[in-house]
């Protein structure tokens, strides 16, 4: 599918599907949209009394014009009221079109919609991200694709004529979601410490980017002893991986995104039982995945911040060789931790990455994990905790988020509920009392990080989908890399000079 920016007016456009966005309440046709709808004998106005169209946010109608007109199907998106227009009511009406284009089989779609803020750059962006976010398709693992039918091969963006750059960086966005969910959506069977391992050394040589990748010894002589408890049942052997983004300049900040890399969490001996969603337990690396996501279109949008990227990836299984629950562990940074539940493997794999990390001198850390299910609980499935003893950090994690359309909710770090944490044998237990799980999780976490500005984003909910929403299908939704990416450029921009 092609993208492109046209200066083309409405009336002039030719091609299969027209699209047409129209705020709530102000249906009725003006300018060149009464001219077109003249033009179509009068069909646009018809379509809108007929259908009772009123313009509501996410509402769409489609109607055939006749034979030799210069477009075949008329398709109109309702915006809803002005005053609340969003970057992201853009992004999904473009989703809306996108996929209604596809089911009336036009394989050319213009789309007419209005400027956001006076910023045709961002406009472009979300309307690029939107169409082709809401189109992607994944056939790897059907022995014939089922949808044989005619694609959108061709997408003008009305009134944005030379946004070439801003559809570019929509196209290199989006190649990093679509990474990141095809990692989530593969099986257990499929996606493995070693394939991620690859998958990272794949995105180095395509992108320029720096790769390592730590093999057990290594983790061994580093004292990761948190991450290989976790990796010890499992018959695959743990991948640390760190890929590192260097621009060709000297950067203005380093920083380093973190990401859950369980790519199976079977519970360990506190196995998962029935009912407890263990065959989805394959989304246990969405964490890593968005991380290489972001890997992936960073070193394409080769923004002047040094970046690394890090996750810690092994399996949680069950074997002779499992750790027992009651097993100290000892983790880089010296301290100890009594596993009183191996099903709270993740923040084993994150402490040691964390330290890892911080032993780089980055300006800022931030995790993302498919941590708790506590968290989904506390904020179903379209929204991501984040966790951040740093107000700054959490007000640009807040705002990337935003801009890209992906929901954070702060939730506290309640100091004293780490009492729930101690251990009378070891420095601390793996988990507390059922109660504020994600914030106990949260916690632990911090146990890790002596200095350095640090997030923690709990991504166990939206990282999938069981039904469609805007530009997400049933599946992974590739969660957390746009807003990533928003965060890395605007570091770019930030006033804190990098460390030495
Ligand atoms: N990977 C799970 C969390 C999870 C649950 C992710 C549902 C996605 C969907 C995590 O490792 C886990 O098992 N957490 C436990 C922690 C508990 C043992 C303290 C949980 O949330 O139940
Ligand atoms: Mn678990
Ligand atoms: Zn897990």
């Amino acid at each position: 599918m092609e993208i492109r920016g046209t200066d083309t007016p409405l009336l002039k456009w030719t091609g299969d599907g027209l699209a047409i966005g129209l705020f709530e309440d102000a249906v009725e046709l003006t300018g060149e949209l009464a001219t077109l709808d003249e033009n179509l004998a009068g069909s646009i106005k018809e379509l809108i009394t007929e259908e009772e169209f009123k313009g509501k946010q996410g509402s769409s109608i489609v109607t055939r014009v006749g034979a030799g007109s210069p477009v075949r199907k008329i398709i109109l998106v309702g915006l809803g009221k002005p005053e609340a227009l969003t970057i992201e009511t853009l992004r999904r009406a473009a989703a809306v079109v996108g996929r209604l284009a596809k089911k009336q089989k036009c394989r050319t779609l213009g789309i007419s919609l209005p400027i956001w803020n006076n910023d045709r750059a961002q406009t472009a962006q979300a309307l690029a991200e939107g169409v082709q976010l809401a189109l992607y398709q994944d056939n790897r693992f059907k022995s014939e694709p089922e949808d044989k039918g005619p694609q959108v091969e061709q997408v003008d963006l009305l009134g944005l004529g030379g946004q070439e750059a801003a559809i570019t960086r929509a196209n290199q966005i989006s190649s990093g979601v679509f990474l990141a969910r095809q990692l989530v959506a593969a099986p257990a069977n499929s996606v493995t410490p070693i394939t991620m391992a690859e998958t990272a050394v794949a995105i180095a040589s395509e992108h320029s980017l720096q790769v390592e990748i730590l093999e057990q010894e290594d983790c061994e002589r580093l004292g990761m002893g948190a991450f290989l408890g976790v990796a010890k049942a499992s018959e695959l052997p743990p991948k640390f991986i760190h890929l590192t983004y260097k621009p060709a300049g000297a950067p203005k900040r380093k920083i380093a995104i973190i990401g859950k890399g369980v790519t199976f969490d079977s519970g360990g001996l506190n196995i998962k039982g029935a009912g407890s969603g263990i065959e989805t337990m394959k989304m246990d690396m969405g964490g890593a995945a968005a991380t290489l996501g972001a890997a992936k279109a960073i070193g394409q949008l080769k923004p002047d911040v040094e970046v690394h990227f890090i996750s810690a990836v092994t399996e949680n299984m069950i074997s002779g060789h499992a750790m027992h629950p009651g097993d100290i562990l000892t983790a880089s940074n010296g301290k100890t931790i009594e596993v009183n539940n191996t099903d709270a493997e993740g923040r084993l794999t994150l402490a040691d990455a964390l330290v890892f990390a911080e032993k780089l001198g980055v300006d800022a850390i931030v995790d993302l994990a498919t941590l708790t299910g506590a968290c989904i609980i506390a904020l179903g499935d379209e929204i991501a905790g984040l966790f951040s003893p740093d107000d700054a950090l959490a007000g640009q994690l807040q705002k990337a988020g935003e801009t890209a359309g992906e929901k954070f909710w702060r939730l506290p770090m309640e100091e004293k509920y780490f009492e729930g944490l101690k251990s009378g044998i070891a420095d601390m237990k793996n988990t507390g009392p059922r109660a504020g799980g994600s914030i106990t999780a949260a916690l632990f976490l911090k146990q890790f990080v002596k200095e350095t500005p640090w997030a923690h984003l709990d991504v166990a909910g939206p990282v999938w989908t069981e039904k469609e929403n805007g530009y997400n299908s049933p599946g992974a939704t590739g969660f957390g890399v746009r807003t990533l990416v928003n965060w890395v450029l605007s570091e770019v921009e930030s006033t804190t000079p990098a460390k030495a």
